[in-house]
């Protein structure tokens, strides 16, 4: 059996433990941490933390291979590894910078651990940090509190992900690139040796130039959906199919069919997060991002476009039911962290409405925002005497749906924001950008 490396991931949100169980499945041990108790007992009875798909399967096999544990217990995560990853939230501040909070804290703690420990042991930042956080925060923590010479007594890399939540565990283990940038060649060798099995490209980069290219590629993906989004209001008002449009786009090379997918806008932890991020940095710099800031303000207006419209058909929307179908930032996860659902239930309660929503997975998370709306057990329950119906996610089992379904509302207005409904099997419903 080849070797494996021996890893400890430090946050177990979705990207640590997606990291911690897809490295496990390419035959690595790691030891997943987490101040969490409750989370680090989930995980060692093998149960997830965090909704993605395959994640409960690849964690109860690494667990079944004794590649896996949990510990709250940081000096034994770090002590019983040679590699650490870093992958502890960086949230968003109230000024729309990054809070670093976490990630110092834990490079000093780390470094207080390595003072005592022998061997190489290579530190790699995956959390997103703006550039310079790594050689400004985290190696001068770590050199401080360990007492030793960075590069010589211990590597630092900056291994940025590039996980979608819904796709993780598939994007981790599958991915288009593998980024390292690297204090030294001796840290960047290391982390290369422990990705060469992945078949995917290696640019191998500085530490600041690696942070600088997860923030390229969030705002440049949050740019296309942004520009999809503009075509997307100006067809609307000429009576043409987005969807089409961007269709004739995405076959084009140079510009490729992804992300271009119309609709109420870009929400969940990451894109509102970094493009702010970087927003603020390039301020910070005295530089005006201009293209940036447009990018997010479209993205703050798109999704009052579907009430614009409910307005439109309905009228008031004072007292009216309202079925709102989907509250998850998108398919196939729990999260509903800058959701678009949040922005469009509030309008709707703002106007008096009454909402009846339905979402096969994010109800539990939901609720605690919103404790006093109506939680249907199917889209079906939610569309019973509704006065109109908004499909906000594009959730597989919506386009199940069929006439009949919509049958018991009281007036039907149909709305989506992108295109979850099957229109062989569902007439007489419109979407905001189509
Ligand atoms: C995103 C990136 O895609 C990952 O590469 C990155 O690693 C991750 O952020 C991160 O920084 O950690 P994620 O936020 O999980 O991943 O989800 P996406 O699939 O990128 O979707 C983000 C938002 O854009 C969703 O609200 C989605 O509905 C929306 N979207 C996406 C569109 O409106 N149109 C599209 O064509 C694609």
């Amino acid at each position: 059996m080849k070797k494996g490396f021996n890893l400890s991931i430090i946050g177990t949100g979705y990207v640590g433990l997606t990291t911690g169980v897809g490295f496990a499945y390419a035959g690595h041990r790691v030891i997943c941490m987490d101040i969490d108790k409750e989370k680090v007992a989930k995980i060692n009875a093998g149960e997830t933390p965090v909704y993605e798909p395959g994640l409960l399967e690849g964690l109860r096999d690494a667990k079944k291979k004794n590649l896996i544990e949990a510990t709250d217990d940081l000096e034994y995560a770090i002590t019983n590894s040679d590699i650490t990853f870093i992958t502890v939230p960086t949230p968003e501040k109230k000024d729309g910078s990054c809070d670093l909070s976490f990630v110092e804290q834990v490079s000093k703690d780390i470094g207080r651990i390595l003072r005592e420990k022998e061997g190489y042991h290579v530190v790699a930042v995956k959390s997103t940090v703006i550039p310079e956080t790594t050689e400004r925060v985290v190696i001068p923590n770590l050199e401080e509190y360990s007492g030793k010479i960075p590069g010589e007594d211990f590597g630092v890399c900056v291994n940025p992900e590039f996980l979608r939540e819904g796709s993780a565990l598939r994007d981790f283990l599958k991915p288009d690139r593998i980024v390292i940038g690297e204090l030294n060649t001796r840290s960047g060798d290391i982390l290369e040796m422990l990705h060469r099995d992945f078949g995917a490209p290696i640019l191998r980069t500085s530490l600041k130039v690696a942070e600088m290219i997860k923030y390229a590629s969030n705002s440049f993906l949050a740019t296309k959906i942004s520009f999809a989004n503009e075509i997307g209001n100006i067809c609307k008002r000429l009576g043409i199919d987005v969807y089409e449009v961007m269709k004739g786009l995405g076959l084009d090379k140079r510009i490729s069919p992804h992300f271009l997918r119309a609709g109420l806008g870009f929400g969940g932890s990451c894109f509102p997060k970094d493009v702010n991020a970087l927003i603020h940095k390039a301020e910070t710099l005295g530089y005006e991002p201009r293209l940036l800031k447009e990018v997010m303000k479209i993205n703050q207006r798109q999704p009052y476009r579907i009430i614009d419209l409910l307005r439109k058909r309905l009228g008031s929307i004072k007292g009216r039911e309202i079925a709102v179908l989907g509250l998850a930032f998108k398919p196939d996860t729990d999260d509903i962290r800058e959701a678009v659902s949040i922005k469009v239930v509030s309008e709707l309660l703002k106007s008096g409405a009454e909402v009846r929503a339905y979402d096969p997975k994010a109800v539990f998370n939901f609720r605690k925002l919103f404790p006093n709306i109506t939680y249907c057990e199917s889209a079906r329950d939610a569309l019973k005497g509704s006065d109109a119906c908004l499909v906000l996610t594009e959730w597989p089992e919506f386009r199940e749906l069929t006439d009949e379904d919509f049958s018991s509302m009281r007036e039907r207005i149909i709305i989506e924001g992108g295109k979850a409904l099957n229109p062989n099997r569902v007439k007489g419903f419109e979407g905001i950008c189509w």
